[in-house]
């Protein structure tokens, strides 16, 4: 299968390279699927339901999310009726929505996506390790599930390479999000499992991980507050990781996706 990761959309302008290139790449790369990461997609916090609309009318087959998942109020009543809306796995039990879930693609094949956050320099939630072998064990790839992806939500590089490793052969994708910068590590972990510390976010890299800079500089230095936090609304660069699975559904390709912006771009050279 072909499997993309697109990493956080920030706010306006991550949102419309986002609507602007998905179509292409989908109908380009023949994709099968699609993952994006809504937990900023909201004016940088959060995600609304005419969003979430958006995002699956233009080729996302599930959107996952992290700590920003509950900004918007009204997440907490849409997400509900969203089955490929995924909040992190591991919120404490009566948390609205779900962790993981089984969705279809286009193709008929059924791929498990999972959201999970790390708990390093994070909120204390539930082990995510114990979380992902329950998922797991209820889920295992080339039985119940064509492919699996896993979306770690995590600020440490540490944490979030210990939890690729430990579901290598597992997964077909562990991939890492939140804290917006893409690492260069892009690589198929031992086991077969296609890994990348850090996907990237989708905004203005023109920007304090994707914020308007003066704010945050100002904090930094005077450490008062003295307005919000708005996103920066440059030209976005979209961010992502590019994965073709085998019969067994683990991965046989991988390579990072970078379209737009400020950064340099790089495509896959294996779906030319
Ligand atoms: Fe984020
Ligand atoms: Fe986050």
């Amino acid at each position: 299968m072909r499997l993309l990761f697109i990493g956080d959309i920030l706010g306006r302008a991550g949102r419309a390279v986002l609507l602007e290139h998905l179509p292409n790449l989908r109908r380009r790369w023949k994709l099968d699927f699609v993952v994006v990461n809504g937990e900023n997609a909201a004016g940088g916090f959060g995600i609304t339901e005419a969003i979430c609309e958006d995002f699956l009318g233009v080729g996302a087959d599930a959107i996952t999310l992290g700590n920003h998942a509950f900004d918007q109020r009204e997440a907490l009543v849409f997400i509900e009726r969203q089955p490929r809306l995924i909040r992190p796995a591991n919120y404490p039990p009566g948390t609205p929505g779900r962790g993981a879930n089984l969705i279809e693609a286009e193709n008929g094949a059924k791929v498990l996506v999972v959201n999970m956050m790390g708990r390093v320099f994070m909120d204390a939630l539930d082990d995510p390790f114990a979380r992902i072998d329950h998922e797991l064990t209820a889920c295992p790839l080339g039985l119940v599930c064509d492919a699996a992806i896993v979306d770690f939500h995590a600020e440490a590089t540490s944490e979030k390479q210990a939890f690729g490793h430990y579901i290598d052969g597992r997964v077909s994708l562990s991939v890492g999000t939140h804290t917006h910068v893409p690492t260069a590590d892009a690589r198929i972990l031992s086991g077969g499992t296609g890994f990348i510390t850090e996907v990237g976010m989708t905004g203005d890299y023109e920007s304090v991980i994707g914020m308007d800079k003066e704010e945050p500089i100002r904090r930094f230095i005077r450490k008062l507050p003295s307005s919000r936090f708005e996103p920066a609304m440059g030209a976005a660069t979209l961010c992502g990781v590019a994965v073709e699975t085998g019969a067994d559904g683990l991965a046989r390709k991988i390579a990072p996706v970078r379209i737009g912006g400020r950064l340099a771009p790089t495509e896959p050279d294996f779906w030319k």
